[in-house]
């Protein structure tokens, strides 16, 4: 049998089925567990504009033209915009800008924690731009309801009875489901937003009915809860599911997530996963991007702005 060493990490086999049996041996064995790319596509999700989120971005590998379209990001200090760290792990930084209120910025560093966790499915990635002559800079202010006070999100489970009641919606650019098959740079994103469900039940729930044995409690949001989903409700037909994709409460408009990782499937919408933006690795890397936009040293220098966030 299959035992997971780490607590933290699901154990999903939907897509990526039968790893296991090579890997767990009978005693001390491993599991590999898998969090998935988001595939950047949305299904019955609402349209919606940048005058209603002037926080959200475009992430852009190209200092030339408007595609391709990578992923979404938001704005949350001048300069300073976050996003899942997958998103940006494999990009130029001299070749990636930040579509941002109607115009480009050039991209100056990207920040992603140096200790990154399981295939990144808890990890935000920071990108700090050229400010040019920008004088305001409309941002999204950051959840701060809560500290991460133990490692099994219990901390998240108990968010209501701290924080108070949390009204969720998923926010970003998004390709219409079956056109995201179509690997072409000229892929259409809009933007769109979704009214969500959010607890660390849900992925459990509706991931592990589908075939994962062992399934854990990571943050999950979806179109609706595992109850309607097991009764077929219409409601869970619809899908918000983009690297980077804001998670916002809208009673207090401010950003709780990053969505970062899920499965996608054919027949079915299922949950996404999201990382908080409160992990020690977010805090840390929101120093750094701090210093590298506030710098006015030498850019010459080779390794410079690694050193400037070294402790
Ligand atoms: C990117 O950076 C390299 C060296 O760091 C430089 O040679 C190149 O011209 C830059 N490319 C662009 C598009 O700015
Ligand atoms: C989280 O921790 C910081 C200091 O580490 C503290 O100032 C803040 O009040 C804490 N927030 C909550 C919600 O407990």
């Amino acid at each position: 049998m299959c035992v997971t060493v780490d607590m933290f990490m699901i154990h999903v086999h939907i897509l990526f089925t039968l790893f296991c049996v090579s890997l767990c041996q009978a005693q001390n064995s491993v599991a590999l567990q898998y969090f998935g790319s988001l595939d950047n596509y949305q299904v019955n999700a609402v349209p919606t504009s940048e005058s209603k989120y002037p926080w959200i971005a475009r992430v852009i590998h190209s200092r030339s033209s408007y595609v391709p379209h990578m992923c979404t990001a938001a704005c949350i200090d001048e300069a300073i915009f976050v996003t899942a760290a997958r998103c940006i792990f494999n990009l130029k930084v001299n070749y990636t800008r930040v579509l941002y209120n109607s115009k480009f910025y050039d991209t100056l560093a990207f920040v992603v924690p140096s200790v990154p966790t399981k295939q990144a499915y808890d990890d935000i990635g920071f990108i700090v731009v050229r400010a040019k002559n920008t004088k305001s800079w409309q941002v999204i202010n950051l959840f701060n309801g809560a500290n991460r006070t133990d490692g099994a999100y219990q901390w998240f489970a108990k968010l209501d009875m701290f924080y108070g009641p949390m009204k969720y919606k998923v926010v970003g650019y998004a390709m219409r489901k079956w056109i995201n098959k179509i690997r072409v740079p000229e892929r259409h994103y809009d933007l769109s937003e979704l009214d969500v469900v959010v607890n660390l039940e849900i992925c459990n729930k509706i991931l592990a009915k589908k075939k994962a044995k062992i399934l854990f409690r990571v943050p999950c949001y979806h179109s609706c809860t595992a109850e309607e989903f097991e009764k077929n409700n219409a409601k869970c037909n619809r899908y918000h599911g983009v690297e980077g994709g804001a998670l916002i409460d809208t009673i207090s408009n401010k950003l709780v997530g990053i969505a970062t990782w899920g499965i996608n499937y054919d027949k079915y919408e299922v949950p996404v996963g999201f990382s908080v933006v409160n992990s020690e690795n977010f805090f840390k890397d929101y120093r750094c991007a701090k210093l590298i936009r506030d710098d006015k040293g030498s850019l010459d220098v080779k390794g410079y702005y690694q050193s400037l966030c070294d402790d």
